[in-house]
């Protein structure tokens, strides 16, 4: 990896569950999600309408934890991979962030940050996101 930042330690994920990161305004640029020391970390960018997955704080997982949900119109996405199984975007991917994590637990991530779809960068998350 070229350039990264350090995002966050592992402890400050729940053990199956997920936590945003990088906060801009009222939204975190990414989300991490963990399963033991597995991460996976993913742009807060919904490939249906380009709105943050999240309904409330670190809410970004099924009730069962095994699926990665947008609640706006409640698309599914496989941890896995990010793919939408369900929902308005089936067929489509979350966008992933290249994370690595250290010896010590720390969670680095590849910067600059992945792109965002076109149509998320001319429309300003921000303003779309309760409309
Ligand atoms: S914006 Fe995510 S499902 Fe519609």
């Amino acid at each position: 990896m070229a350039d990264e930042q350090l995002l966050c330690h592992l402890d400050e994920i729940p053990d199956g569950g997920a936590r945003g990161l990088l906060r801009q305004g009222r939204d975190d640029r990414v989300f991490a999600v963990r399963q033991g020391a597995q991460v996976s970390v993913w742009l807060n960018d919904c490939p249906h309408n380009h709105r943050p997955l999240d309904y409330r704080q670190d809410q970004f997982l099924s009730g069962d934890g095994r699926h990665i949900v947008c609640y706006a119109h409640s698309a599914h996405f496989a941890i896995a991979d990010g793919h939408c199984f369900a929902g308005p975007c089936a067929g489509q991917y979350l966008t992933r962030v290249p994370a690595r994590l250290g010896a010590d637990g720390s969670v680095w991530i590849a910067v600059p940050l992945p792109a965002a779809p076109a149509p998320f960068r001319a429309a300003g998350r921000s303003e779309s996101r309760h409309s």
